[in-house]
């Protein structure tokens, strides 16, 4: 499908410098996991990403054409609020239907999506206040497929959720990564849930990938002291909540 990299790419808020000279790339198909500490700019390399703040340097490409001369559609976002991510005053359906290119049948495809998220066509009359957080995020996912993207940018999506729904919101993403061959850079700062879902790890810090390899190779063989320190704060493979919730 789609190569998502990052060439050297600088991002700067006045003098501050959030991403610092970024090299990474989201290998077609597959997921890889950006996990880091709060303020370490992985929010930022996702905006810069989908166009909504501009790198100071360095190009962001898709199967090697510069993302800024491309239809924003092949890489949506999912972010990581369900309560602000939704117009409250549409319907779930019309948000989803709203996302689709022209000349789709919408309301084909509204259940479609809703169906492939697992949840009841039936809710494409309901507004978002009727809905819980974990199924916000299921229509908030349901409305980035609609654009047919081919990357999409998950940045922490279920940090606002409850802890008894994350697993199974996880699970979902999983899923459909797989089902639909998407590629996805999944970022949060938790590394348990990095892990659950990622074939590649990439560990930021200070605005750099301080590490990269394979997920296998990032939790086994650590080579900074910073993904160690990570590993050490994060729950084992085995006491892990979300083991027990697939
Ligand atoms: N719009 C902005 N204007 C100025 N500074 C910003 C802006 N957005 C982020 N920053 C700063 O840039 C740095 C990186 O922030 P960013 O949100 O990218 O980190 P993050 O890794 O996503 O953190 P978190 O885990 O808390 O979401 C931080 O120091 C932050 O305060
Ligand atoms: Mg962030």
């Amino acid at each position: 499908m789609s190569e998502l990299r990052f060439d050297s790419v600088s991002l700067q808020y006045g003098s501050l410098r959030a991403v610092d000279d970024v090299s990474l790339t989201v290998p077609s198909g597959q997921v890889v996991g950006l996990v880091g500490e709060s303020g370490s700019g992985k929010s930022s390399l996702a905006a810069a990403a989908v166009g909504l703040v501009p790198p100071t340097a360095g190009r962001i490409l898709l199967d090697g054409a510069d993302i800024h001369r491309l239809r924003h559609r092949k890489l949506q976002m999912v972010f990581q609020d369900p309560y602000s991510s939704l117009d409250p005053r549409m319907s779930i359906g019309e948000s989803i239907a709203e996302a689709m290119p022209r000349g789709t049948d919408k309301r084909a495809e509204v259940a479609r999506l809703l169906e492939l998220v697992n949840l009841d066509p039936s809710r494409a009359t309901s507004l978002p206040a009727r809905l819980s957080g974990g199924q916000r995020q299921r229509v908030a996912l349901a409305r980035a497929l609609a654009g047919r993207p081919e990357v999409i940018i998950a940045d922490e999506i279920t940090s606002a959720l409850d802890v008894s729904v994350q697993g199974a919101v996880l699970n979902l993403v999983r899923d459909l990564q797989r089902q639909l061959g998407l590629s996805m850079l999944f970022i949060s700062h938790n590394l348990a849930v990095v892990r659950y879902v990622s074939d590649r790890i990439a560990v930021m810090r200070s605005g750099r990938i301080v590490e990269e390899g394979t997920a296998e190779r990032v939790l086994t063989d650590p080579q900074h002291s910073y993904t160690r320190e990570l590993l050490a704060a994060a729950p084992s493979r085995h006491t892990s909540l979300w083991e027990d919730a697939s």
